[in-house]
């Protein structure tokens, strides 16, 4: 399984990299996939993330997405992760994750459990 993720300001690609698990980050130009993965990405308003839905506009990108994980700030309250939710949503897989900033020991245990489990 191979994670796609976005960052802003480095929290989430600092999550990611104590995960040790295969990762593409989402630049532009967008890429093509071609293999399962989780989406890992931060929360912001649709103008700053609009490259994630992008991504997953991108040829049969979409089709490769085993589920959702969402970076955001708890402060937010209600509206905590909402960019995971409304992929979630949109693209109708499966909100497997969510964390603060560049997540704890804890999140990245818990995280790869979940990954661990979409691949068995
Ligand atoms: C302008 C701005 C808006 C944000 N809005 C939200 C939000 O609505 N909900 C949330 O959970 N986190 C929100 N956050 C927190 C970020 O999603 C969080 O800090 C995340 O870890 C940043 O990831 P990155 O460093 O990989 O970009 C916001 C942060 C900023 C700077």
């Amino acid at each position: 399984m191979k994670i796609v993720y976005f960052s802003v300001t480095g929290q989430t690609r600092r999550f990611i990299k104590k995960l040790n698990i295969p990762a593409y980050e989402i630049i532009r130009p967008i890429f093509e996939i071609r293999e399962p993965f989780v989406l890992v990405i931060p929360t912001y308003d649709i103008e700053i993330t609009k490259v994630v839905n992008d991504f997953m506009n991108y040829k049969d990108n979409r089709e490769f997405c085993k589920g959702v994980a969402g970076g955001g700030n708890r402060n937010f309250a209600d509206v905590f992760v909402f960019t995971a939710k409304d992929i979630a949503k949109n693209y109708d897989v499966p909100l497997l994750y969510s964390f603060e900033f560049s997540g704890t020991e804890e999140d990245v245990k818990n995280f790869k459990k979940v990954v661990m489990q979409i691949e068995s």
